[in-house]
């Protein structure tokens, strides 16, 4: 083979946004598999707010990307050659991987995807490897929603966002969405059905939302923190719950963040606060695959992806998740299967 293989690598811990010494693109050669391995070509390369977190030695809840190694990604690829019986020459796999061309695959990091029928292999990737069982185990198993409920979601014209915002439509609540202009606020209403959405860099944010929830805040699944979070539980009902599914105002935060102010709430309301990581759920990964494609196919879920061709442009488009430049769900092709 005598194709390069383009690698992007991380340099230097970000300190703040990601600036462009972070990672570096580098030429190499394409590695061999051993036993037990097989080689891909990258297809396709989800970009995700934890992308941040990976590449920063803050706590969490896997080992960050080391300085020098290739910047980790969640791909789906196509099998160049085998040397394991789980992998046939031609099939398409997805799970954690790199930022590169080409790369080695084992059974503890990526798996044949199932047929994805009439769906492309790219929507398929995009909505179903990880955004939608987030939104759905995030928002059903941690908060239970009841019909009549008040579900507010932050980054509601987001991946995970608007398919949360869309589940908690399925199950008959009141569903308001936060998120940053108004063109993704008329998206969320006039095409996804959200009851209300507020642009909360524009409104007076704790006004707007007590206009938009009459009732209170029965269900918060935030994906935000910061003022966002104390601004929803000021107004969150007795017995109400709150599903910590991401923190992306404080993920390039430089310093100490501060904790939120209207933290008796909790104790006054009785609230449920519970974070969750959707590693843990893998094994009922199948559970809300079914469900949300299904849903999809009657027209009751619609998703938005934002595409951008070319592995070499993966660093900048990285950063339009941090500033609320993409709607839905941000994507990189780097060859179509
Ligand atoms: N727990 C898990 O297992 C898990 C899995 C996947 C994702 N997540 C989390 O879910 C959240 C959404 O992820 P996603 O993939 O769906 O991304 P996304 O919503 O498609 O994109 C990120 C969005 O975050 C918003 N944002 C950026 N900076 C912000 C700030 N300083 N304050 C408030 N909002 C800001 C922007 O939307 P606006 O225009 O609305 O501001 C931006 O479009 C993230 O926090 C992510 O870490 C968690």
């Amino acid at each position: 083979m005598t194709e390069t293989n383009h690698v992007w690598r991380l340099r230097k811990r970000p300190v703040g946004d990601i600036t462009d010494d972070v990672l570096s693109l580098e030429q190499e050669s394409i590695p061999e598999p051993t036993d037990g391995e097989c080689l891909f070509r990258l297809n396709y390369l989800s970009l995700d707010p934890t992308n941040r977190i990976w590449m920063s030695d803050m706590d969490q809840y896997m080992s960050p990307v080391a300085i020098n190694d290739p910047m980790r990604g969640l791909v789906c690829g196509t099998v160049i050659k085998s040397k394991n019986d789980l992998y046939k020459e031609g099939d398409i796999v997805s799970g954690l991987g790199t930022w590169a061309d080409y790369q080695i695959g084992t059974p503890e990091t990526v798996s044949p995807m199932a047929d994805t029928g009439s769906v492309s292999v790219m929507d398929a990737f995009a909505t179903l490897a990880l955004v939608g069982p987030t939104a759905y185990f995030g928002l059903l198993d941690i908060t239970h929603p009841q019909a009549g409920e008040t579900v507010v979601v932050s980054t509601a014209a987001g991946a995970v966002g608007s398919i949360v915002g869309q589940i908690a439509k399925i199950k008959g609540c009141h569903v308001v969405g936060l998120t940053s202009t108004d063109e993704k606020c008329q998206w969320i209403t006039k095409e996804l059905g959200f009851d209300k959405a507020i642009n909360y860099k524009t409104e007076d944010l704790p006004a707007a939302l007590k206009q938009a929830c009459p009732n209170g805040i029965d269900v918060y699944f935030d994906n935000v923190g910061g003022e966002i979070l104390d601004a929803c539980l000021k107004l969150m009902n007795l017995n109400g719950r709150i599903s910590t599914c991401g923190l992306i105002s404080q993920y390039t935060a430089t310093g100490e963040v501060a904790g939120p102010k209207n933290y008796a709430m909790i104790l006054m309301q009785r609230l449920k606060v519970q974070g969750f990581i959707i590693l843990d759920y893998h094994d009922r990964y199948p559970e809300a695959i079914t469900a949300i494609s299904q849903w999809m196919a009657e027209g009751k879920i619609k998703v938005k992806l934002e595409v951008v061709d070319g592995l070499e442009n993966a660093s900048k488009t990285l950063k339009k998740l941090y500033t609320g430049a993409n709607t839905g769900k941000l994507m990189m092709r780097v060859k179509d299967v």
